[in-house]
């Protein structure tokens, strides 16, 4: 039971991989990293420098200023999960909002971008024991995770879900607005030539839209150790 594995989970927006990721990994001891939360801390450093808005874009200036960006992950000891801190700064609810989900995949489409992170995702993963939850994980960063999961749900349950939980956190937000932005992510993070979200081949789809959080849960450690 000493072995340690790689996990992937892979997945369409807001289908729940951080949640059942994180479970996973205090489960198994295991390290968490939410790889999502690096494009949103970049895509926040973007809009805090004015390289990227609603109708504009400056990769040139986000590329040439791409090295003094320093992504880190510390534990939060009141949550027990791991933030994201961006340049010395905790940005775990800047990084949540609308706002940063409406430009994330424009962001994460480049490949300047991508080759930073996945350098920075293969090394925090290089000893096993991670589960890391992303678009390209089982395809790109760890292509070789003995157990990879990709997760699928309706894009209204999807919607649903991302609204109740923003709603939660305080944010004023519609519906209709969130619904647009889960949509249209899931086509940019597919059709983007870099590393665009598939299913693996060996991985295992699971359609959550039916499945509350535990039995989700249990049915991924079931798979966990099968491969232990
Ligand atoms: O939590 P949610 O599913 O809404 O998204 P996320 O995991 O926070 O990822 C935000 C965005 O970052 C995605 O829509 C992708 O555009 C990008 N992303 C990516 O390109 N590759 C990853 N490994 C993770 C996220």
């Amino acid at each position: 039971m000493n072995k340690k594995i790689t996990i992937a989970i892979d997945g369409f927006s807001s289908t729940g991989k951080s949640t059942v990721a994180k479970e996973l990994a205090k489960e198994l001891k295991y390290i968490y990293v939410d790889s999502g939360a690096m494009y949103r801390a970049v895509t926040l450093f973007a809009m805090q420098h004015n390289f990227i808005g609603a109708d504009f874009f400056d990769l040139e200036s986000l590329s040439k200023t791409l090295n003094s960006i320093d992504l880190s992950f510390k534990l939060n000891t009141a949550t027990g999960n791991a933030d994201m801190y961006l340049n010395t700064i905790n940005v775990e609810k800047e990084i949540r909002t609308l706002e940063v989900s409406n430009l994330v995949s424009i962001v994460a489409a480049n490949p300047i971008v991508r080759k930073k992170l996945v350098a920075i995702q293969k090394e925090i993963g290089k000893n096993k024991g991670v589960v890391m939850d992303g678009r390209d994980i089982g395809t790109v960063v760890f292509k070789d995770a003995e157990l990879k999961i990709f997760m699928n749900a309706s894009a209204e349950t999807r919607a649903k879900r991302r609204y109740k939980e923003l709603i939660e956190k305080g944010e004023e937000v519609s519906y209709e607005d969130i619904y647009k932005n889960v949509v249209d992510r899931d086509l940019m993070d597919t059709t983007r030539k870099d590393s665009p979200l598939v299913k693996a081949d060996d991985a295992i789809e699971i359609d959550n839209s039916n499945l509350t959080k535990e039995e989700q849960f249990n049915l991924i450690l079931s798979l966990v150790q099968e491969k232990l």
